[in-house]
């Protein structure tokens, strides 16, 4: 198969979506691989180590006409859908559900269109969003201590304290993937931790991997009141799969924290946990309400691209793998995964939500194969 890797075009998008060593493995397999120009060098990684892996350079035009298998990180922009060509796969985050737009161009224009974040595993685990929240949670103490410095408007708390001065008290709220993550960084800060989720059992894994070092607590209204009080640094990172985001944090409880706090609200892609918090950018990544600095961009592996290059690529690779070696149909037959990650077939939608949220009948991919 010919494997193509586009740059990718969307704003403050830096990622690419497949390393050298991704493209040696391709190229071990059989498969001919080109890279656009440029691909990686926002992830720091520059076209040399493509092309010492194997890879053909080429510009964007030649890999669109050439690909048989496109990968990427971000949905194709309106700039990107005459490229389009009828029969190319196209593995990639889509979120199609929020796009019926570009549902509706890839149905017409006859491409296999396979999900990252719909790829789930047999367990109802989503092994192409995991890597993201980890990278997102270990960053949230990073960004959450930049916030408290004093010239963007914080408490002026360095988080592992210094000897004979109290370390910042940091509270996290969900101790998912992302949550759990966030832990383990603020842990090694040596800040003050707190975790809080309504599962026990999530509660009680983090009890088992960091014991004494983090104190667990069962998350309800005054439990979260009483912690969020007290704290110089608030993370957000709860979820409830396809919903919005629990509104933890009311206007009142935020104008109670303490004043210079710091918030950041990894829940912003699903709404966000506080009344108060509202998406940001990359560019302009806080803003102050009521006196607590907010932290709240919505692709925050964005700011470190070469760890989260790194990062997806180790989980989508052998997918794609799969995809190359075997063909898409028989990749499909072969892993439920693959026919859950489907969403456009054969100018069908095949993935429930989507054809949900684009008004149409889903349509099994399986009668398609
Ligand atoms: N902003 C970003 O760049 C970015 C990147 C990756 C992930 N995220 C977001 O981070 C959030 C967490 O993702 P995840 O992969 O860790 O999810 P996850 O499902 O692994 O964990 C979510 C946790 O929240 C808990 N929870 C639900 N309601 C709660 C409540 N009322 N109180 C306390 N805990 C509660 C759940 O029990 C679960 O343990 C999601 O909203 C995800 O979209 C954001």
């Amino acid at each position: 198969m010919i494997v193509g890797v586009p740059r990718e075009v969307k704003e403050e998008e830096s990622r690419v979506a497949l390393t050298p060593s991704g493209v040696g493995a391709f190229v071990a397999h059989g498969h001919r691989v080109l890279v656009e120009y440029g691909a990686g060098a926002a992830s720091s990684l520059p076209d040399r180590l493509y092309r010492d892996a194997g890879a053909t350079l080429v510009d964007a035009p030649s890999l669109w006409r050439d690909a048989d298998l496109i990968l990427k990180v971000k949905e194709p922009l309106p700039s990107e859908y005459a490229l389009l060509r009828p029969d190319v796969v196209l593995f990639t985050y889509l979120h199609l559900a929020a796009n019926p737009e570009l549902a509706r161009t890839l149905q017409e224009r006859g491409v296999s269109a396979l999900a990252y974040e719909t790829l789930q595993l047999d367990d109802g685990s989503l092994p192409l969003l995991a890597p993201m929240s980890e990278v997102a949670g270990r960053l949230a103490v990073q960004v959450g201590a930049w916030c408290l410095q004093a010239q963007n408007g914080g408490r002026g708390v360095l988080l592992s304290g210094a000897s004979g001065v109290r370390p910042a008290k940091v509270v996290i709220l969900g101790a998912g993937i992302a949550g759990t993550n966030a832990c383990q960084v603020a842990v090694g800060t040596g800040a003050h931790v707190s975790i809080l989720d309504i599962d026990p059992a999530k509660l009680r894994y983090v009890h088992d991997i960091l014991g004494g070092h983090v104190t667990t607590v069962m998350s309800n209204r005054a439990n979260i009141e009483e912690e969020v009080m007290a704290a110089d640094l608030v993370v957000g990172a709860v979820l409830i799969p396809g919903a919005l985001a629990p509104r933890l944090l009311p206007r009142t409880l935020v104008k109670a924290m303490l004043p210079g706090a710091a918030f950041v609200d990894l829940a912003i892609d699903q709404g966000g946990c506080a009344e108060t918090s509202r998406p940001t950018t990359h560019a302009r990544p806080i803003y102050v309400a009521e006196h607590v600095v907010h932290y709240c961009v919505t692709n925050m592996p964005g700011i470190v691209p070469h760890t989260s290059t790194y990062a997806l690529t180790n989980a989508t690779l052998s997918y794609a793998l799969e995809i190359a070696d075997l063909g898409l149909g028989e990749a499909m037959r072969r892993r439920a995964a693959l026919r859950r990650a489907c969403n456009v077939l054969g100018g069908r939608i095949t993935h429930p939500a989507v054809a949900a949220a684009v008004g149409v009948e889903a349509t099994d991919p399986e009668t398609l194969l």
